[in-house]
């Protein structure tokens, strides 16, 4: 599944960032999200713009995993150019991410860094093939956070089931947009499950309808 908030105008951040967007509740709903995931993916551009971290969750939602004998979720990054600095708080020693790449990239990048290296594609990092990887190690609820290129892919490839998009009834940012395609994709048709509205900010759930 993955989860995002945009404006109404469709962008996907102001100053770099996703936080002008999101509201309270937006913000709740992202944690909640985050416990009920296996491994969260992420796009190398969202994890050096928004300086992603590990994952924390409230005590409450860390108990509810721990009963049901599950961690916390963990980080996945997606990236080809591994240019990902030493210093983002994601690379922390006790969770370290896994950082999906190609077989082309330079993977010496990321020597001494607290990450685990999974190469999986060749020019491009095939998501089909992370899909399997995870399914593997029993990571079967992968929560994408995006950025939006990375969710283009995704859904270019048809990979998601389940898509939660928050809009708040904000214009302006940046010329970003909530998923960013690429030229010609393939039309997609997703099923609106669910509408809730708190105070003019919209949340939404829709499946994909996998006739179209
Ligand atoms: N509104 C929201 O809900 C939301 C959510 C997340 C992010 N954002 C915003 O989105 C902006 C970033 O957007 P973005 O689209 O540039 O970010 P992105 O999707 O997070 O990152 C793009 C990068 O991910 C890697 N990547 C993605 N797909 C790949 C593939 N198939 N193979 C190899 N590498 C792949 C590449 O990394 P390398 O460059 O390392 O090769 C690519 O440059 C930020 O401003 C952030 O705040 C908004």
């Amino acid at each position: 599944m993955a989860n995002m908030v945009g404006g109404i105008d469709g962008t996907a951040a102001a100053g770099g960032r996703v936080a002008a967007l999101s509201t309270p509740l937006d913000a709740e709903l992202f944690t909640r999200l985050r416990s009920f995931a296996d491994v969260i993916l992420v796009g190398a551009e969202t994890v050096r713009r928004e300086r992603y971290g590990p994952v924390r969750l409230a005590p409450e939602l860390v108990d509810a995993r721990t009963h049901a004998g599950r961690g916390l979720p963990r980080i996945a990054i997606v990236s080809r150019s591994l240019e990902l600095a030493a210093d983002l708080p994601v690379f922390d020693v006790e969770h370290p991410p896994i950082v999906f790449t190609c077989r082309t990239s330079d993977t010496s990048r990321l020597d001494g860094i607290p990450a685990e290296i999974v190469i999986a594609g060749d020019v491009d990092v095939d998501l089909a093939a992370v899909i399997d990887i995870l399914a593997d190690r029993s990571m079967q609820t992968v929560l994408c956070e995006g950025g939006p290129t990375l969710l283009g892919d995704l859904i270019g490839r048809d990979l998601l089931d389940e898509y939660l998009l928050t809009i708040t009834p904000i214009v302006g940012g940046d010329d970003i947009p909530i998923i960013r395609n690429r030229t010609n994709a393939e039309l997609r048709r997703f099923h609106l499950q669910q509408v809730l509205e708190d105070d003019g900010t919209l949340f939404m759930r829709y499946t994909r309808r996998s006739e179209t």
